[in-house]
């Protein structure tokens, strides 16, 4: 949540940062600000979108070759020109950006106001920057030592990047909790939230470690943690092409990154699974895959859609590996003093790598002695490297706020992930394994097919577009789908969706049906199909519309459903890899029709670095 940029070097900072803000803007559009060394310090800032910070600046204002920028998903304070960043110190000679939350901030407030400082805003951020300036001006250092000073007595999670009027040519990070990404070019240095606005100018990079502060000026790079202590900088190359962070045509990213699908679940095999050849082999896991093998429950934890990925996974493990599976929201885990047994194996699944209660929950479990394994998209994000080990999923740069292909991605290493111990352990045979893996080897070519449904899709969007509400069923291994698609059609349209286990639904949710109400049903063919035909029996004797997702070919649910949605057949433990194909798709259009900022839903950033 939020964005933040840096630049320092031999190009023009102002569209550096311009395009790199853009490029962030997934993290928080509340507002948008910009610091340039140009005749002094200056900040520009607005509420509202990096397009809107654009229109207001003047072409001479913004000669500078440093500066900073910042897009932000509003905590402390409304969403307006005085809480945009960056803030400015008292003295107006230190701009800083921020990205995470100062969680003592207000009893450093007091301290400076009994001092006599007035804050022109409502934001934590601009206490820091107070607090770093008047233990500048008490103990008389530099910036960098009143920046450590200040983060020792700090609670709470920060990227951060200051500049100084007295020092125009530096540039002072720092981090703890929240992301900071350097990227190091020649003569010239990025700093960024991610590497999205680094990539085009270098592909080297170095991701600075909580409790480290960097210091750019000179064309050096120094880094030390906040006991001053220098660390030796490690540069790691990038993969990252610059195509897989732009629309590639489509009309949205969103839309891109459905579509991408196919491949984005053939990059999560590859390298990993050859059917023909039995092979399934799990590099990032191999150290612990006799943990695995022999552990008496594994822990999954993880927010919003990676939730529901984790919903699937415990399905399949629970069915091959025969070992208990509890999934648990990050939020509530680390919150409610779980019971985590030394040994106990925790997955952590993120998109980000980033997400706070994730993050937490994860050292939580740490400290308490579990193993802790990590399936994230996003290399070298935090998650990625405080676990054990881990397998990244590899569905490249997810841009569009609403998660699409990092589903598709985690449910693919997930299942991969059972498959292989659940063979190993001796609770699948030679034979159903190989089947299943000749199986998941078709899934990015199933997808493809169901992709092709768009336009029937759309149709349907069409029809739906206006709905109030809407209810998704599911069964087995498809009622996280139903999750999934409610989760989508929400976030994105702004209808109230939910989803069930369609069992369930007598127990209350039917009482919602009337004739308005659309029921999306998962009902592929698989073990629980007789009794999901049951459930839409039920919701057809109360008038509500069935929107059903059925396996080609399927005779019985066209003389029921109202629209039929006809998806390649697969084995009921892949299917969640292709049901939920067609409710990404219905969300996205209902989205668009209902005029709807698909990329940038109100209220949602891609990144929760806050908890
Ligand atoms: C929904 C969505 C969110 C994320 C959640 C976890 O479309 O994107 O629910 O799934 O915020 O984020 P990660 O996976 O980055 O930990």
């Amino acid at each position: 949540m939020c964005g933040i940029v840096g630049y320092v070097g031999h190009r023009e900072a102002y569209p550096v940062i311009v395009k790199g803000l853009k490029r962030l803007e997934y993290r928080g559009y509340d507002s948008a600000g910009i610091a340039l060394m140009n005749k002094g310090l200056t900040v520009y800032k607005k509420k509202g979108k990096v397009s809107d910070l654009e229109g207001f600046i003047k072409e001479e204002q913004l000669k500078s070759h440093i500066g900073i920028g910042h897009t932000r998903w509003a905590t402390h304070g409304e969403p307006n020109d005085v809480n945009a960043h960056p803030h400015f110190s008292a003295s107006g000679k230190l701009a800083m950006i921020h990205n995470g939350i100062i969680e003592n901030y207000s009893s450093v407030k007091q301290d400076l106001l009994n001092k006599g400082y007035q804050f022109k805003s409502e934001t934590d951020s601009e206490v820091l920057i107070n607090f770093v300036e008047d233990i500048k001006n008490k103990s008389q250092c530099s910036l960098e030592e009143a920046v450590r000073l200040a983060l020792t007595q700090i609670v709470g999670a920060y990227a951060i990047v200051i500049m100084s009027e007295d020092e125009p040519n530096k540039l002072v990070a720092a981090r703890k909790g929240s992301p900071l990404v350097i990227g190091v070019g020649k003569d010239e240095f990025f700093l960024a939230s991610d590497a999205t606005p680094i990539v085009e100018y270098t592909n080297e990079v170095v991701y600075l470690n909580d409790f480290e502060i960097a210091v750019i000026e000179d064309n050096k790079l120094d880094i030390r943690n906040t006991q001053d202590i220098p660390t030796t900088p490690y540069i790691q190359t990038l993969d990252m092409e610059l195509e897989s962070i732009e629309k590639g045509g489509y009309e949205h990213f969103m839309l891109k990154e459905i579509f991408e699908q196919p491949k984005s679940v053939s990059d999560s095999l590859r390298g990993r699974l050859n059917a023909a050849k039995g092979h399934l082999v799990l590099g990032g896991i191999r150290e612990y895959a006799n943990t695995l093998v022999n552990a008496d429950r594994i822990i999954i934890v993880a927010c919003g859609t990676s939730w529901h990925a984790g919903l699937v996974a415990e399905y399949i493990f629970e069915e091959y590996c025969r070992i208990p599976v509890e999934v648990e929201y990050a939020s509530e885990f680390r919150y409610r003093n779980p019971i985590i047994r030394e040994g106990d194996v925790v997955i952590a699944i993120s998109q980000s790598g980033e997400t706070a209660d994730t993050l937490a929950a994860l050292e939580l479990a740490k400290s308490k002695g579990a193993i802790i394994l990590g399936v994230v998209n996003t290399v070298g994000s935090s998650i990625a490297r405080i676990t054990d080990e881990g397998a990244y999923i590899h569905a490249g740069p997810e841009i569009g706020v609403a998660s699409t292909k990092a589903f598709t991605g985690q449910v693919t290493v997930l299942t991969m992930i059972a498959l292989r111990i659940a063979f190993r352990k001796g609770t699948l045979s030679k034979t159903k394994y190989h089947e299943l893996l000749v199986e998941l080897e078709t899934i990015p070519g199933k997808i493809q097919k169901a992709l092709e449904l768009n336009d029937q899709i759309k149709y349907i969007a069409s029809i739906y577009k206006d709905a109030k509400n809407c209810l998704y069923l599911g069964r087995g291994y498809n009622f996280p789908v139903a999750l999934e698609g409610a989760l989508k059609l929400k976030e994105i349209s702004y209808i109230h969706a939910e989803g069930y286990p369609a069992a369930e639904m007598k127990h209350g949710p039917i009482a919602l049906i009337d004739e308005e109400m659309p029921v999306v049903v998962i009902a592929t063919h698989d073990s629980s199909y007789e009794k999901i035909v049951s459930n839409v029996q039920e919701v057809k004797a109360r008038k509500g519309q069935v929107i059903a997702v059925v396996t080609e070919g399927d005779q019985l649910m066209p003389k029921m459903a109202d629209h039929i949605i006809e998806v390649p057949a697969t084995h009921e433990a892949l299917m969640p890899l292709i049901s939920v194909i067609p409710l990404q798709l219905l969300s996205y259009h209902i989205a668009v029709m209902r005029g709807c900022n698909v990329d940038q839903p109100r209220n949602l950033a891609k990144s929760v670095t806050v908890e």
